[in-house]
């Protein structure tokens, strides 16, 4: 079954994302693939991860994360097969929070779901 995220991406006390995140996933949720029970949806939200700005040593793509608070975030994240970044605009780009979510991984927002025509593995 393939998973997909619907990441909420802004922390603002007050934030639209919530009902827009919602919307999302109701219109998602027509999706044939869905009502088939092929595809499963799921909500992220962003604030139930508290993090500060970025404070790993080493580069995500090392993976060699040593704090706890990023392998709570890439268990989560890892689970899925795809993301829909649900975001605001704040002053031309995505909020900080978000771009911060973001950051702190690298394998686990990579090579997700493999493109129709890949060829299996022996
Ligand atoms: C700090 C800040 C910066 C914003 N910058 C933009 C912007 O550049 N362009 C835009 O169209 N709206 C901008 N807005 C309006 C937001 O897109 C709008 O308030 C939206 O509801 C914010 O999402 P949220 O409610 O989930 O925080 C900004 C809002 C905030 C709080």
């Amino acid at each position: 079954m393939i998973q997909i995220a619907i990441i909420l991406g802004s922390t603002r006390p007050g934030r639209r994302v919530e009902d827009v995140a919602r919307w999302v996933a109701e219109a998602a949720g027509r999706h044939p693939a869905v009502k088939a029970g092929e595809t499963g949806l799921e909500l992220v939200d962003i604030a139930d991860y508290e993090r500060p700005l970025l404070d790993e040593p080493a580069p995500a793509v090392i993976g060699a994360y040593q704090k706890a608070h990023t392998k709570r975030w890439a268990a989560t994240t890892d689970r899925f097969d795809g993301f829909v970044f649900v975001t605001p605009e704040y002053n031309g780009a995505i909020p900080a929070a978000l771009k911060n979510a973001i950051d702190y991984l690298y394998a686990e927002w990579n090579d997700k779901a493999p493109p129709a025509n890949a060829k299996k593995p022996p």
